[in-house]
Protein backbone atom coordinates (compact mmCIF):
# COMPACT_ATOMS: atom_id res chain seq x y z
CA UNK A 1 0.00 0.00 0.00
CA UNK A 2 1.46 3.63 -0.82
CA UNK A 3 0.64 5.87 1.83
CA UNK A 4 -1.15 9.29 0.15
CA UNK A 5 -0.97 13.16 1.33
CA UNK A 6 -4.46 14.27 1.52
CA UNK A 7 -5.83 16.13 -0.61
CA UNK A 8 -4.63 19.74 -1.35
CA UNK A 9 -7.21 22.59 -1.76
CA UNK A 10 -6.97 23.02 -5.27
CA UNK A 11 -7.42 26.68 -6.25
CA UNK A 12 -8.29 27.96 -9.94
CA UNK A 13 -6.21 31.23 -8.86
CA UNK A 14 -2.83 30.53 -7.48
CA UNK A 15 -0.47 27.67 -9.25
CA UNK A 16 0.11 25.14 -6.98
CA UNK A 17 3.49 23.29 -6.89
CA UNK A 18 4.10 19.34 -6.24
CA UNK A 19 7.64 17.57 -5.26
CA UNK A 20 7.85 14.40 -6.83
CA UNK A 21 10.30 12.42 -4.74
CA UNK A 22 13.06 10.98 -6.19
CA UNK A 23 16.42 11.73 -3.76
CA UNK A 24 18.77 14.28 -6.12
CA UNK A 25 16.76 13.36 -9.24
CA UNK A 26 13.14 14.79 -7.44
CA UNK A 27 11.50 17.31 -9.24
CA UNK A 28 8.34 19.74 -9.32
CA UNK A 29 4.58 19.70 -11.24
CA UNK A 30 3.37 23.04 -11.55
CA UNK A 31 -0.19 23.08 -11.72
CA UNK A 32 -1.58 26.70 -12.78
CA UNK A 33 -3.37 28.89 -15.30
CA UNK A 34 -1.14 30.27 -17.77
CA UNK A 35 1.93 28.91 -16.05
CA UNK A 36 3.71 28.07 -19.69
CA UNK A 37 4.48 31.54 -20.29
CA UNK A 38 5.92 32.20 -17.09
CA UNK A 39 9.08 30.74 -17.07
CA UNK A 40 10.47 32.99 -14.34
CA UNK A 41 7.81 30.94 -11.80
CA UNK A 42 8.94 27.79 -13.24
CA UNK A 43 12.53 27.57 -10.83
CA UNK A 44 15.26 25.11 -11.56
CA UNK A 45 15.48 24.80 -15.13
CA UNK A 46 18.40 23.15 -16.45
CA UNK A 47 20.86 25.69 -17.76
CA UNK A 48 22.20 25.26 -21.45
CA UNK A 49 22.82 27.66 -24.58
CA UNK A 50 20.22 25.66 -26.07
CA UNK A 51 16.48 24.73 -25.41
CA UNK A 52 14.77 22.38 -28.31
CA UNK A 53 10.78 22.28 -28.53
CA UNK A 54 9.03 19.17 -29.44
CA UNK A 55 5.88 19.21 -30.55
CA UNK A 56 3.18 18.71 -33.29
CA UNK A 57 1.86 21.12 -35.86
CA UNK A 58 -1.17 21.54 -34.21
CA UNK A 59 0.24 21.93 -30.50
CA UNK A 60 2.67 24.70 -31.70
CA UNK A 61 0.22 26.44 -33.62
CA UNK A 62 -1.73 27.02 -30.26
CA UNK A 63 1.42 27.39 -27.48
CA UNK A 64 4.58 27.79 -29.48
CA UNK A 65 4.84 31.25 -29.63
CA UNK A 66 4.31 31.39 -25.97
CA UNK A 67 6.45 28.23 -24.92
CA UNK A 68 9.31 29.92 -27.27
CA UNK A 69 8.90 33.67 -25.73
CA UNK A 70 9.57 31.80 -22.02
CA UNK A 71 12.40 29.73 -22.59
CA UNK A 72 14.01 32.66 -24.86
CA UNK A 73 14.78 34.42 -21.91
CA UNK A 74 16.75 31.52 -20.44
CA UNK A 75 18.16 30.25 -23.32
CA UNK A 76 20.59 32.01 -25.83
CA UNK A 77 18.60 29.59 -28.79
CA UNK A 78 15.43 28.03 -28.95
CA UNK A 79 14.53 25.54 -31.45
CA UNK A 80 11.27 23.73 -32.71
CA UNK A 81 11.09 20.72 -33.96
CA UNK A 82 7.47 19.43 -34.97
CA UNK A 83 6.41 15.88 -35.62
CA UNK A 84 3.53 14.70 -37.35
CA UNK A 85 0.12 14.17 -34.89
CA UNK A 86 -1.36 10.73 -34.05
CA UNK A 87 -0.57 7.62 -31.75
CA UNK A 88 0.18 6.47 -35.68
CA UNK A 89 3.84 8.18 -35.46
CA UNK A 90 4.35 7.22 -32.09
CA UNK A 91 7.38 5.16 -33.55
CA UNK A 92 11.30 5.30 -34.60
CA UNK A 93 10.40 7.24 -37.60
CA UNK A 94 9.21 9.89 -36.26
CA UNK A 95 11.68 9.27 -33.03
CA UNK A 96 14.64 9.82 -35.13
CA UNK A 97 13.10 12.81 -36.63
CA UNK A 98 14.30 14.41 -33.14
CA UNK A 99 17.95 12.88 -33.02
CA UNK A 100 18.36 13.89 -37.42
CA UNK A 101 17.53 17.66 -35.83
CA UNK A 102 19.38 17.38 -33.30
CA UNK A 103 22.49 16.16 -34.95
CA UNK A 104 21.93 18.82 -37.85
CA UNK A 105 21.74 21.60 -35.24
CA UNK A 106 25.17 20.59 -33.50
CA UNK A 107 22.93 20.24 -30.03
CA UNK A 108 25.55 19.13 -27.27
CA UNK A 109 24.88 16.89 -24.26
CA UNK A 110 23.24 20.12 -22.16
CA UNK A 111 20.76 20.96 -24.76
CA UNK A 112 17.39 21.02 -22.81
CA UNK A 113 14.38 18.94 -24.78
CA UNK A 114 10.86 20.55 -24.05
CA UNK A 115 7.82 18.55 -24.53
CA UNK A 116 4.72 20.91 -25.76
CA UNK A 117 1.92 18.70 -26.29
CA UNK A 118 -0.29 15.64 -25.33
CA UNK A 119 0.96 11.81 -23.91
CA UNK A 120 2.62 11.08 -27.90
CA UNK A 121 4.74 13.85 -27.93
CA UNK A 122 5.72 13.50 -24.14
CA UNK A 123 6.71 9.67 -24.30
CA UNK A 124 8.59 10.20 -27.31
CA UNK A 125 10.59 13.03 -26.26
CA UNK A 126 11.28 12.09 -23.18
CA UNK A 127 12.77 8.58 -25.16
CA UNK A 128 14.63 10.91 -27.31
CA UNK A 129 15.90 12.49 -24.03
CA UNK A 130 17.10 9.54 -22.74
CA UNK A 131 18.82 8.09 -25.85
CA UNK A 132 20.18 11.54 -27.15
CA UNK A 133 24.01 11.20 -26.33
CA UNK A 134 23.02 9.23 -23.58
CA UNK A 135 20.71 11.39 -21.85
CA UNK A 136 19.95 14.71 -21.82
CA UNK A 137 17.82 16.58 -19.29
CA UNK A 138 13.99 17.35 -20.54
CA UNK A 139 10.40 18.92 -19.35
CA UNK A 140 7.10 17.61 -19.65
CA UNK A 141 4.73 20.83 -20.98
CA UNK A 142 1.44 18.80 -21.18
CA UNK A 143 -1.57 20.18 -22.93
CA UNK A 144 -3.77 17.48 -22.86
CA UNK A 145 -5.96 16.36 -19.83
CA UNK A 146 -4.32 12.86 -19.73
CA UNK A 147 -0.63 13.72 -20.01
CA UNK A 148 -1.43 16.19 -17.17
CA UNK A 149 -3.07 13.64 -14.90
CA UNK A 150 -0.67 10.97 -15.99
CA UNK A 151 1.96 10.55 -18.94
CA UNK A 152 4.06 13.60 -18.22
CA UNK A 153 4.62 12.60 -14.73
CA UNK A 154 6.41 9.41 -13.97
CA UNK A 155 9.08 8.92 -16.25
CA UNK A 156 7.76 6.19 -18.45
CA UNK A 157 9.27 7.08 -22.22
CA UNK A 158 8.33 4.89 -25.37
CA UNK A 159 7.29 4.24 -28.63
CA UNK A 160 4.80 1.60 -30.07
CA UNK A 161 6.11 -1.26 -31.81
CA UNK A 162 3.72 -2.72 -34.02
CA UNK A 163 2.75 -5.90 -32.08
CA UNK A 164 2.76 -3.90 -28.91
CA UNK A 165 2.37 -0.52 -27.33
CA UNK A 166 4.80 1.13 -25.64
CA UNK A 167 6.94 -1.59 -26.51
CA UNK A 168 10.37 0.12 -26.86
CA UNK A 169 11.56 2.54 -24.10
CA UNK A 170 12.91 3.65 -21.07
CA UNK A 171 12.25 4.83 -17.26
CA UNK A 172 13.65 8.49 -17.38
CA UNK A 173 12.28 11.44 -15.20
CA UNK A 174 12.00 15.04 -16.12
CA UNK A 175 13.18 17.82 -14.47
CA UNK A 176 10.28 19.79 -14.39
CA UNK A 177 6.65 19.42 -15.42
CA UNK A 178 4.51 22.44 -15.80
CA UNK A 179 0.71 21.73 -16.15
CA UNK A 180 -0.67 24.72 -17.69
CA UNK A 181 -4.56 24.71 -17.21
CA UNK A 182 -5.91 26.86 -19.44
CA UNK A 183 -4.02 25.19 -22.40
CA UNK A 184 -7.08 22.69 -21.83
CA UNK A 185 -9.65 25.16 -23.30
CA UNK A 186 -8.81 24.67 -26.68
CA UNK A 187 -8.68 20.63 -26.62
CA UNK A 188 -11.68 18.86 -28.45
CA UNK A 189 -14.35 17.28 -26.52
CA UNK A 190 -13.63 13.81 -27.52
CA UNK A 191 -9.94 14.20 -25.91
CA UNK A 192 -11.07 15.78 -23.02
CA UNK A 193 -13.22 12.57 -22.25
CA UNK A 194 -10.06 10.56 -22.97
CA UNK A 195 -8.36 12.17 -20.51
CA UNK A 196 -10.94 11.89 -18.12
CA UNK A 197 -10.67 7.55 -18.04
CA UNK A 198 -7.22 8.33 -16.35
CA UNK A 199 -8.62 10.82 -14.00
CA UNK A 200 -11.69 8.04 -12.96
CA UNK A 201 -8.64 5.46 -12.80
CA UNK A 202 -7.50 6.69 -9.45
CA UNK A 203 -10.80 6.40 -7.50
CA UNK A 204 -10.76 2.61 -7.63
CA UNK A 205 -6.99 2.05 -7.10
CA UNK A 206 -5.97 4.47 -4.72
CA UNK A 207 -8.69 6.67 -3.31
CA UNK A 208 -12.20 5.70 -2.49
CA UNK A 209 -12.79 9.40 -2.16
CA UNK A 210 -11.74 10.63 -5.15
CA UNK A 211 -13.87 7.71 -6.76
CA UNK A 212 -17.14 9.83 -5.22
CA UNK A 213 -15.93 13.02 -5.91
CA UNK A 214 -15.27 12.13 -9.49
CA UNK A 215 -19.05 10.29 -9.80
CA UNK A 216 -20.56 14.06 -8.11
CA UNK A 217 -18.25 15.82 -10.56
CA UNK A 218 -18.46 14.27 -13.87
CA UNK A 219 -20.69 16.48 -15.10
CA UNK A 220 -18.68 19.47 -14.59
CA UNK A 221 -15.12 17.94 -15.72
CA UNK A 222 -17.04 17.15 -19.42
CA UNK A 223 -18.20 21.28 -18.88
CA UNK A 224 -14.86 22.28 -17.97
CA UNK A 225 -15.74 23.63 -15.02
CA UNK A 226 -12.19 25.64 -13.99
CA UNK A 227 -12.54 24.55 -10.22
CA UNK A 228 -13.39 21.12 -10.94
CA UNK A 229 -10.53 20.36 -13.56
CA UNK A 230 -8.19 22.19 -11.00
CA UNK A 231 -9.40 19.27 -8.54
CA UNK A 232 -8.59 16.64 -11.07
CA UNK A 233 -5.18 17.11 -12.20
CA UNK A 234 -4.27 18.13 -8.59
CA UNK A 235 -5.39 14.86 -6.78
CA UNK A 236 -4.24 12.75 -9.96
CA UNK A 237 -1.16 14.20 -9.92
CA UNK A 238 -0.90 13.95 -5.80
CA UNK A 239 -2.05 9.62 -6.53
CA UNK A 240 0.57 9.17 -9.31
CA UNK A 241 3.51 11.24 -7.76
CA UNK A 242 2.96 8.90 -4.52
CA UNK A 243 2.37 5.66 -6.56
CA UNK A 244 5.34 6.31 -9.14
CA UNK A 245 8.06 7.80 -5.40
CA UNK A 246 7.44 4.46 -3.47
CA UNK A 247 8.57 2.07 -6.82
CA UNK A 248 10.03 4.25 -9.59
CA UNK A 249 10.69 0.95 -12.18
CA UNK A 250 6.88 -0.70 -11.32
CA UNK A 251 8.69 -3.62 -9.41
CA UNK A 252 5.66 -3.41 -7.25
CA UNK A 253 2.78 -1.45 -6.50
CA UNK A 254 3.53 0.85 -9.69
CA UNK A 255 1.71 -1.55 -11.78
CA UNK A 256 -2.15 -0.70 -9.86
CA UNK A 257 -1.26 2.25 -12.41
CA UNK A 258 -2.32 0.12 -15.21
CA UNK A 259 -5.78 -0.64 -14.19
CA UNK A 260 -7.43 -1.34 -17.95
CA UNK A 261 -4.77 -1.38 -19.61
CA UNK A 262 -4.25 -4.71 -20.49
CA UNK A 263 -7.21 -4.81 -22.13
CA UNK A 264 -6.95 -1.47 -23.37
CA UNK A 265 -3.35 -2.10 -24.90
CA UNK A 266 -4.89 -4.95 -26.72
CA UNK A 267 -7.86 -3.01 -28.38
CA UNK A 268 -4.91 -0.03 -29.26
CA UNK A 269 -3.21 -2.92 -30.91
CA UNK A 270 -5.61 -4.53 -32.43
CA UNK A 271 -7.50 -1.78 -34.06
CA UNK A 272 -4.65 -0.66 -35.07
CA UNK A 273 -3.28 2.29 -33.09
CA UNK A 274 -5.46 5.58 -33.23
CA UNK A 275 -8.72 4.24 -34.33
CA UNK A 276 -9.41 4.45 -30.19
CA UNK A 277 -7.75 7.00 -28.52
CA UNK A 278 -5.53 5.52 -25.69
CA UNK A 279 -7.97 7.02 -23.12
CA UNK A 280 -11.06 5.25 -24.91
CA UNK A 281 -9.17 1.87 -24.96
CA UNK A 282 -8.37 2.38 -21.23
CA UNK A 283 -12.40 2.95 -20.21
CA UNK A 284 -13.54 -0.13 -21.71
CA UNK A 285 -10.27 -2.04 -20.39
CA UNK A 286 -10.96 -0.41 -16.50
CA UNK A 287 -15.03 -1.93 -16.86
CA UNK A 288 -14.11 -5.31 -18.05
CA UNK A 289 -11.09 -5.21 -15.79
CA UNK A 290 -14.40 -4.56 -13.23
CA UNK A 291 -16.00 -7.12 -14.23
CA UNK A 292 -13.62 -9.79 -13.98
CA UNK A 293 -12.89 -8.38 -10.25
CA UNK A 294 -16.32 -9.16 -9.68
CA UNK A 295 -16.07 -12.52 -11.49
CA UNK A 296 -12.78 -13.24 -8.50
CA UNK A 297 -15.74 -12.65 -5.92
CA UNK A 298 -13.78 -9.27 -5.02
CA UNK A 299 -16.11 -6.47 -5.49
CA UNK A 300 -19.91 -6.64 -5.93
CA UNK A 301 -21.16 -6.24 -9.41
CA UNK A 302 -22.90 -3.00 -8.76
CA UNK A 303 -19.00 -1.48 -8.58
CA UNK A 304 -19.13 -2.43 -12.35
CA UNK A 305 -22.42 -0.66 -12.96
CA UNK A 306 -20.57 2.61 -11.14
CA UNK A 307 -17.82 2.13 -13.51
CA UNK A 308 -19.77 1.54 -16.30
CA UNK A 309 -22.39 4.45 -15.64
CA UNK A 310 -19.80 6.58 -14.88
CA UNK A 311 -17.27 6.33 -17.94
CA UNK A 312 -20.30 6.61 -20.10
CA UNK A 313 -21.18 9.95 -18.64
CA UNK A 314 -17.46 10.84 -19.19
CA UNK A 315 -18.42 9.85 -23.24
CA UNK A 316 -16.27 6.81 -23.30
CA UNK A 317 -16.97 3.61 -24.67
CA UNK A 318 -17.95 0.94 -22.93
CA UNK A 319 -18.25 -1.91 -25.02
CA UNK A 320 -14.86 -3.57 -26.31
CA UNK A 321 -14.38 -4.80 -30.39
CA UNK A 322 -14.04 -7.83 -31.32
CA UNK A 323 -11.18 -8.22 -33.37
CA UNK A 324 -10.38 -11.30 -34.44
CA UNK A 325 -12.16 -12.94 -31.61
CA UNK A 326 -10.79 -14.31 -28.22
CA UNK A 327 -7.88 -16.12 -29.70
CA UNK A 328 -7.12 -12.36 -30.83
CA UNK A 329 -7.39 -10.96 -27.44
CA UNK A 330 -5.18 -13.76 -25.64
CA UNK A 331 -2.45 -12.85 -27.84
CA UNK A 332 -2.31 -9.79 -27.62
CA UNK A 333 -2.50 -9.43 -24.19
CA UNK A 334 0.66 -12.42 -23.55
CA UNK A 335 2.47 -9.53 -24.63
CA UNK A 336 1.49 -7.22 -22.53
CA UNK A 337 4.92 -6.26 -20.05
CA UNK A 338 3.05 -7.14 -16.95
CA UNK A 339 3.11 -10.94 -18.37
CA UNK A 340 4.97 -13.26 -16.55
CA UNK A 341 6.15 -16.69 -18.51
CA UNK A 342 3.29 -16.16 -21.02
CA UNK A 343 0.94 -15.98 -18.01
CA UNK A 344 -1.69 -12.61 -18.72
CA UNK A 345 -1.69 -10.83 -15.43
CA UNK A 346 -4.07 -7.95 -14.40
CA UNK A 347 -4.85 -5.30 -12.10
CA UNK A 348 -7.66 -6.08 -10.60
CA UNK A 349 -9.93 -3.82 -7.44
CA UNK A 350 -10.02 -5.70 -4.70
CA UNK A 351 -12.42 -3.08 -2.95
CA UNK A 352 -12.60 0.44 -4.09
CA UNK A 353 -9.39 2.27 -3.25
CA UNK A 354 -7.42 -0.80 -3.49
CA UNK A 355 -6.24 -2.67 -6.62
CA UNK A 356 -3.78 -5.78 -7.13
CA UNK A 357 -1.75 -7.27 -10.00
CA UNK A 358 -2.86 -10.55 -10.50
CA UNK A 359 -2.52 -14.12 -12.79
CA UNK A 360 -6.73 -14.49 -13.30
CA UNK A 361 -8.00 -18.10 -14.63
CA UNK A 362 -8.31 -17.98 -18.43
CA UNK A 363 -11.77 -19.02 -18.28
CA UNK A 364 -12.84 -16.15 -16.08
CA UNK A 365 -10.70 -13.88 -18.74
CA UNK A 366 -13.36 -15.35 -21.47
CA UNK A 367 -16.54 -14.71 -19.68
CA UNK A 368 -15.41 -11.17 -19.76
CA UNK A 369 -14.34 -10.95 -23.39
CA UNK A 370 -17.76 -12.84 -23.93
CA UNK A 371 -19.72 -10.32 -22.06
CA UNK A 372 -18.39 -7.02 -23.19
CA UNK A 373 -17.40 -7.79 -27.20
CA UNK A 374 -19.70 -6.71 -29.79
P1 LIG B 1 -2.09 12.80 -27.97
O1 LIG B 1 -0.75 13.12 -27.50
O2 LIG B 1 -2.24 12.11 -29.27
O3 LIG B 1 -2.92 14.16 -28.00
C1 LIG B 1 -4.27 14.10 -28.40
C2 LIG B 1 -4.59 15.08 -29.54
O4 LIG B 1 -4.81 16.37 -28.99
C3 LIG B 1 -3.51 15.24 -30.58
O5 LIG B 1 -4.10 15.34 -31.85
C4 LIG B 1 -2.85 16.57 -30.21
O6 LIG B 1 -2.27 17.22 -31.30
C5 LIG B 1 -4.03 17.34 -29.67
N1 LIG B 1 -3.75 18.36 -28.68
C6 LIG B 1 -2.86 18.28 -27.67
N2 LIG B 1 -2.99 19.34 -26.86
C7 LIG B 1 -3.97 20.11 -27.37
C8 LIG B 1 -4.57 21.33 -26.97
N3 LIG B 1 -4.22 21.93 -25.83
N4 LIG B 1 -5.54 21.86 -27.74
C9 LIG B 1 -5.93 21.21 -28.89
N5 LIG B 1 -5.43 20.03 -29.30
C10 LIG B 1 -4.45 19.49 -28.54
O7 LIG B 1 -2.88 11.90 -26.91
P2 LIG B 1 -2.89 11.87 -25.32
O8 LIG B 1 -4.21 11.33 -24.96
O9 LIG B 1 -2.47 13.16 -24.73
O10 LIG B 1 -1.76 10.81 -24.96
C11 LIG B 1 -1.90 9.46 -25.28
C12 LIG B 1 -0.54 8.81 -25.21
O11 LIG B 1 -0.04 8.88 -23.88
C13 LIG B 1 -0.55 7.34 -25.58
O12 LIG B 1 0.49 7.07 -26.48
C14 LIG B 1 -0.30 6.63 -24.27
O13 LIG B 1 0.36 5.41 -24.43
C15 LIG B 1 0.54 7.63 -23.54
N6 LIG B 1 0.52 7.48 -22.08
C16 LIG B 1 1.72 7.43 -21.44
C17 LIG B 1 1.76 7.34 -20.07
C18 LIG B 1 3.07 7.37 -19.35
O14 LIG B 1 3.11 7.12 -18.14
N7 LIG B 1 4.16 7.71 -20.00
C19 LIG B 1 0.57 7.29 -19.33
C20 LIG B 1 -0.64 7.34 -20.03
C21 LIG B 1 -0.65 7.44 -21.40
N1 LIG C 1 0.57 5.16 -16.72
C1 LIG C 1 1.15 4.05 -16.03
C2 LIG C 1 2.37 4.41 -15.28
O1 LIG C 1 2.84 5.53 -15.32
O2 LIG C 1 2.92 3.57 -14.63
Amino acid sequence: MVSLPSSASATIDAPSRLSIEFGDRSYDILIGRGVLSDAAAWQALPRAECAVIVSNAVVAGLYGAALQGALAAHYRRVLTVELPDGEAHKDWPTLNLIFDRLLAEGCDRKTVLFALGGGVVGDITGFAAAAYMRGVPFVQVPTTLLAQVDSSVGGKTAINHPRGKNMIGAFYQPRLVVCDLATLDTLPARELSAGLAEVIKYGPIADADFFEWTERHVDGLCARDPAAIAHAVQRSCEIKAAVVAADEREADVRAILNFGHTFGHAIEAGLGYGEWLHGEAVACGMVMASDLSARLGLVPRTFVDRMSALCERAGLPVRAPRLDGPEQWLDLMRLDKKAQGGEIRFVVIEQIGRAALRAVPQTLVRETLAAFCE
